[in-house]
C-alpha cells in the first residue's frame, strides 16, 4: 500500500476531485432537470440539498478513503471487518456502470458538437439538427466509443499525471467562459422571463418527484454517494485539510450549475424553446442559437463545447477510475486490460442507452426508456442510497475516534463544525433521505 500514488499536494487534489466533480452534471443535466422540475423552486432545493447532506458526505467519503487509504471496496473491509459494510463499495461498482452507460452517451454528443462547431457547421434548426442526431444516424455511438476511448487512454496513464494536468486550466477557463456567456444570454432581448423562471421560487410547482429529483442531482453533481470520493480521499496527503477541500469543490461545483442555468434559461426564454419538455438534448438545442446571435459566434461555440467534453472526460475518468482500482487492488487484473474490460462492458450498456434514444425506441422499462431509467436508477436511486450507507456508516458505525482524527488531519488542523457535522450525519443525512425517497415513491 506504501506505493499509491498520492496528488501532489492542496491544488492537485482539488483540481482533481472539481474534476470529477464538475462535469456534465452541473451544465447539461441540472438545466434539464431543473427545467423539467418548475426552474427556481428546485434550484433552491438543490442547494438545501447540497449543504444539508451533499457536504457532509463528501466529507465522509474523503475521511474514509484517506482513514483507509484504498478503493471504496476494501476500504469498508479495512475498517469494518467482518461485517457487510463492504457492500456500499459493490453497490458502487454497479452504479459506475450505470451512470457510465449514459454519461459515455452524452460525452459522445459533446464530441459531434465540438466538431460541428470548429468546422462552423452549427447553424440552421438546432431542435431538428439534435434530434437527427440523435435518431437517424451511427454517430452517437461512433462518438460515445470515441471518447470513452479517450477516457481509457488518461485512465491508463495514471491519476497524477493523466487528472490533475488537464482540470488545472480547465476549470478556470470553464468559469471565465460561463460567465462571458451569461452575459450574452441576459441581453438577449426576451431573456428576463427565462431568468425569472429560474430565479423565482414557485413552490406550487414541487412534488414528491421534483425533491427526489433534486436530491439525485445534487449527489450525481458531487460525485458522492458511491464511493468514487472514498476512491480520490485515498490520495489525499494525510496533512490536507479535508473540510476546506470539500467546500471549495461543493461552492465550485454549485456555482457553475448556477451559472449553467443563468445562460441556459434565459437563452431559452429568448429563443423561444420550451424548457420543460426539453429533456436531455435542452443544452445542445439551446445554446447554438445563442452563439448565432453572439461576435465570435463560431469561437465561443467552439470553444464552449471543447471545455464541456474535457469536463466530461474528467468526470469520467474518475468513474473509470473506481472501477479501475477495484479490478487491479482487489481482482489483481493487469491496470491497461482492467481498464480496457471495464470501458468495453460501458460501452456495450451505453449503447443501449443511445439506441434507446434513437432507432429502437421500444428499448423502455416501465414505459421509460433505457436512457432515462439509467439515469434515473443512477443518480436517484444508487446515489442516495449509497450517501444513506455512508451516512449511517460513519455516525453509527465508525469510532468517533478515527473520524475526527481524519477530519483534524490528525489534530494538525481545526475542524469547528464538528458537533453540526456529526449532527448531519448521523441524523439529518439518513432522515432526509428516507423522507424524500418516501415521498418520491409515493403516489
Ligand atoms: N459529478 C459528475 C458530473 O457532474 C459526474 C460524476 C463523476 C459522478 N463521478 C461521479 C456522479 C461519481 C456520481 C458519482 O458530471
Amino acid at each position: 500500500m506504501t506505493n499509491r500514488d498520492s496528488f501532489s499536494g492542496r491544488f492537485g487534489i482539488i483540481a482533481a476531485a472539481a474534476g470529477s466533480a464538475i462535469g456534465l452534471g452541473n451544465i447539461w443535466r441540472f438545466p434539464y432537470v431543473c427545467g423539467q422540475n418548475g426552474g427556481g423552486a428546485f434550484l433552491l432545493l438543490y442547494i438545501v440539498c447540497i449543504v444539508l447532506m451533499g457536504l457532509p458526505v463528501m466529507l465522509a467519503e474523503f475521511g474514509i478513503g484517506r482513514k483507509a487509504q484504498s478503493n471504496a471496496y476494501r476500504a469498508f473491509k479495512i475498517l469494518s471487518p467482518q461485517k457487510p459494510w463492504y457492500l456500499i463499495g459493490v453497490m458502487g461498482i454497479v452504479a459506475s456502470f450505470t451512470i457510465m452507460s449514459f454519461y459515455s452517451a452524452v460525452g459522445g454528443w459533446t464530441i459531434e458538437y465540438v466538431v460541428r462547431a470548429t468546422t462552423n457547421t452549427l447553424s440552421g434548426n438546432h431542435d431538428e439538427m439534435f434530434d437527427t442526431f440523435i435518431a437517424g444516424s451511427y454517430r452517437p455511438i461512433a462518438y460515445q466509443f470515441v471518447f470513452l476511448a479517450i477516457s481509457v487512454g488518461v485512465v491508463v496513464i495514471g491519476v497524477r499525471k493523466g487528472i490533475e494536468s488537464s482540470t488545472k486550466v480547465l476549470m478556470p477557463a470553464l468559469f471565465l467562459l460561463l460567465i462571458i456567456l451569461c452575459v450574452r444570454s441576459l441581453t438577449l432581448p426576451g431573456a428576463r422571463e427565462g431568468l425569472i423562471f429560474v430565479l423565482k421560487p414557485e413552490f406550487s410547482k414541487l412534488t414528491g418527484n421534483s425533491i427526489l429529483a433534486a436530491m439525485g442531482q445534487a449527489f450525481f453533481s458531487l460525485s458522492i454517494g458511491m464511493g468514487c470520493m472514498i476512491t480520490y480521499g485515498s490520495y489525499i496527503k494525510r496533512t490536507e485539510d479535508l473540510n476546506y477541500t470539500a467546500n471549495v469543490i461543493v461552492i465550485a461545483g454549485t456555482f457553475v450549475a448556477i451559472l449553467a442555468s443563468i445562460v441556459i434559461f434565459p437563452a431559452a426564454a429568448a429563443l423561444n424553446i420550451e424548457v420543460e419538455s426539453g429533456g436531455p438534448g435542452l443544452v445542445f438545442k439551446t445554446l447554438p442559437g445563442m452563439f448565432e446571435q453572439m461576435k465570435g459566434g463560431v469561437f465561443f461555440a467552439s470553444l464552449f463545447f471543447i471545455l464541456l467534453c474535457i469536463a466530461a472526460l474528467t468526470s469520467a475518468i474518475s468513474l473509470l477510475e473506481v472501477v479501475v482500482t477495484f479490478c487491479v487492488e482487489e481482482l489483481k487484473i493487469h491496470r491497461g486490460w482492467a481498464t480496457a474490460l471495464v470501458a468495453t462492458s460501458m460501452f456495450l450498456l451505453g449503447i443501449l442507452c443511445s439506441l434507446s434514444l434513437g432507432i429502437m425506441p421500444h428499448l423502455s422499462l416501465f414505459g421509460v426508456n433505457f436512457f432515462n431509467l439509467m439515469d434515473f436508477i443512477s443518480a436517484d436511486i444508487f446515489l442516495p442510497l449509497g450517501g444513506f450507507f455512508i451516512a449511517v456508516y460513519m455516525g453509527w458505525a465508525l469510532k468517533k475516534r478515527i473520524t475526527v482524527k481524519e477530519l483534524t488531519s490528525g489534530g494538525t488542523v481545526a475542524f469547528s463544525p464538528l458537533r453540526i457535522f456529526y449532527f448531519l450525519i448521523k441524523y439529518i443525512v439518513p432522515v432526509a433521505i428516507l423522507i424524500v425517497f418516501i415521498s418520491g415513491f409515493w403516489k
